[in-house]
């Protein structure tokens, strides 16, 4: 298997020229390395107002002959799969590629035989279990859409996704580990059925041995269902542009939106972006330590490295568990060369005992890998220092669900590397900063918001069931360009800095929610008026979660109602979107015309309130006021 693994910066500076002036016959080359039922007849067709783009039209595959069969030859014997379970003293599991093809065959077929055929929705609601990977695959082999849902998501957030997407069968498991606890995940799932109709088969695979309540005729054992079935199972023959998955994501508004990834372009730029960042080599073991249930845990777990043909490790548990030092045992323990993991998980260990990472040897790393937000200096300097050694170049890579794979980042040992800068593009990727009008700014030294002016294989097709919602997101605000979002600064050398977002999206610890989201989420308490969310500067997770809420009547004790606005957010969409701080008001800053001022709240919720600017539009100027003396 040709790689076009780029080895120089000359090189890198030449397969970018040529990706702009060829990019059908740059894509054209990298695509023809893998393997296709049928070679496609056009490789790009696109245009960004309705959009559509199509790459690779007319082509036939299937991604997992390209994870799994293409590789049994040479490397049948060759690990696919480290699965290090939560607890240290539970053993390990290892698959070799061989094995991981007939896991995922199996699995296929028990889905088959449970009466998913071609185009269904899968939604996969599950721990950090091999059987996860497998799932995964098995859909993906018998053309099954997957949708996984990230099992932190709530009852409520699941039904949603699961209607949304008009899912068939959910996959799960009886319990998880996380840490020190144990959560009932089936009883989640039994939660979110009761309002899911187009749901007729749950698959429940053992984990905690916990008997869980099984629906007759809708639920059954993933160890009963696969006794008796085949360790072989052909692939579906997909279109080039068939639907691969479905991921949710959220926005600046509305519930969260159906991310849709199709076969062809996803597979070349999840294992081109993978082979060229990470510049992985043959006897490397990865690990990328994101859940499934995130974007990062589908291109960097899964399938880049599977269609790479390399060693991935999958991690059931937390990095605080049973102490500090979990994710540098596990390095050592396997030999680990790349290491994939977010800032705010760096943040957390950096307020530990330092003795935690300095007792590990770290001696197999060679590259380091940062994910999901801006990384701080002192996050990237500690990361440096501290697990590499000053010997790995930490690559910080910058992308997002609807990227489908990196796409500012330095390549490690062959772009050079800056704290805090994502640094440059990858070959095939044409970002530009345009200013608020959407005119390109073509200096360096500038500031502006973050679009990609050219089609990439990897990038989102559609939102599912909802076209328009995909057009008015992200290809509607500047005419002809696909808008990240984000906010980026460009240096006096033309290196890229994210800022982060310009909309109303916070991220908490590399995970998106839209305020709305939340908001609305808050606004079902029964004690509560109206609330307005904002982000603010949080030392681990990046960005908190900053609450103004107002009441029916003034609470008699507040931090009783402060736990129930919480108790609220948890059921409506999981732990993981607690607020941090609830400030209880009597109004919102809002203008005339009703619109709330979340500058000033921004401002209020960071402690700098010197300057609010001007207030005096205000509907009720008094309330801000009120709002600064009371601030958390
Ligand atoms: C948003 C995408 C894609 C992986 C996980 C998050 C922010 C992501 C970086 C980075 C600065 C980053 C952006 C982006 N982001 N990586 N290296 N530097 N910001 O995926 O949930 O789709 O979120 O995460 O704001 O838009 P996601």
């Amino acid at each position: 298997m040709q790689s076009h693994q780029i080895k120089s910066f000359e090189e890198y500076q030449n397969a970018c020229q040529r990706s702009v002036s060829d990019p059908e016959g740059f894509w054209s080359d990298i695509a023809s390395t893998f393997t296709w039922r049928k070679k496609w007849n056009t490789t790009l067709e696109w245009n960004f107002e309705e959009p559509n783009v199509k790459w690779f039209k007319g082509g036939k595959l299937n991604i997992t002959e390209n994870c799994l069969d293409r590789h049994l030859k040479t490397r049948g014997n060759k690990l696919a799969l480290i699965w290090e379970p939560n607890d240290p003293k539970e053993r390990f599991v290892r698959y070799t590629y061989r094995e991981l093809y007939e896991k995922v065959c199996q699995f296929a077929n028990v889905l088959k035989k449970n009466g998913v055929q071609k185009g269904d929705r899968v939604c996969i609601y599950m721990p950090m279990i091999p059987e996860l990977a497998f799932a995964v695959l098995a859909c993906a082999r018998i053309g099954a859409v997957h949708s996984v849902i990230f099992a932190g998501f709530s009852a409520v957030s699941m039904s949603d996704r699961i209607n949304d997407a008009g899912a068939k069968m959910v996959l799960t498991s009886d319990g998880l580990n996380r840490g020190a606890k144990q959560i009932p995940v089936k009883r989640v799932v039994d939660e979110a059925l009761e309002s899911c109709p187009s749901v007729e088969k749950v698959i429940v695979v053992e984990r905690l041995g916990w008997a869980v309540n099984m629906v007759e005729g809708r639920d059954v054992w993933f160890h009963d269902e696969v006794k008796d079935v085949a360790k072989d199972c052909p692939a579906e023959e997909m279109d080039a542009e068939d639907m691969l998955f479905i991921l949710y994501t959220s926005g600046s508004t509305g519930k969260p939106k159906g991310v849709v990834h199709t076969c062809g372009g996803y597979m070349v730029y999840a294992q081109y972006s993978f082979m060229n960042v990470f510049q992985y080599q043959e006897s490397d073991v990865f690990w990328c330590t994101a859940d499934i249930g995130w974007v990062t845990g589908h291109t960097y777990l899964l399938y880049g490295p599977l269609l790479s043909g390399a060693t991935t490790l999958m991690f059931e548990g937390v990095p605080t568990y049973p102490d500090n030092g979990r994710f540098w045992q596990v390095c050592d323990k396997f030999g680990v060369n790349i290491f994939y993991t977010a800032p705010t998980a760096i943040r957390s260990l950096m307020g530990g005992d330092i003795d935690d990472v300095l007792s590990y040897s770290l001696d197999s790393l060679k590259v380091l890998g940062s994910v999901g937000e801006p990384i701080n200096e002192e996050a990237w300097h500690w990361y440096h220092t501290h697990v590499g050694k000053e010997r790995c170049p930490v690559v910080d890579t910058w992308w997002q669900t609807e990227t489908g794979g990196i796409m500012i980042s330095s390549l490690a040992n062959v772009t050079p590397t800056k704290p805090a800068h994502a640094a440059f593009p990858l070959p095939g990727i044409q970002p530009i900063l345009v200013d608020a009008e959407g005119n390109e700014i073509t200096d360096n030294e500038v500031e502006g918001y973050l679009c990609v002016k050219f089609p990439w294989p990897g990038m989102i097709r559609t939102t599912y069931g909802d076209h328009e919602r995909c057009r008015l997101s992200y290809f509607s605000t500047y005419k002809g360009l696909y808008f990240t979002g984000d906010g980026a600064k460009r240096d006096e050398n033309g290196w890229y800095r994210i800022i982060g977002r310009v909309d109303d999206v916070i991220n908490v610890s590399g995970h998106r929610f839209g305020t709305a989201e939340i908001e609305e989420a808050i606004n079902h308490n029964e004690h509560v008026v109206e609330s307005a969310v904002v982000g603010f500067p949080h030392d681990v997770k990046g960005q908190g979660i900053y609450a103004f809420v107002i009441c029916k009547d003034k609470p008699e004790r507040e931090d009783y109602l402060r736990a129930e606005i919480i108790e609220t957010v948890v059921e409506k969409i999981g732990k993981i979107a607690k607020p941090d701080k609830i400030q209880i008001v009597s109004g919102l800053p809002k203008t005339r015309s009703g619109k709330i001022m979340r500058r000033i709240l921004r401002k209020v919720a960071e402690g700098d309130t010197s300057n609010l600017g001007d207030t005096s539009t205000l509907l009720d100027p008094d309330v801000v006021d009120e709002i600064k003396a009371g601030a958390l």
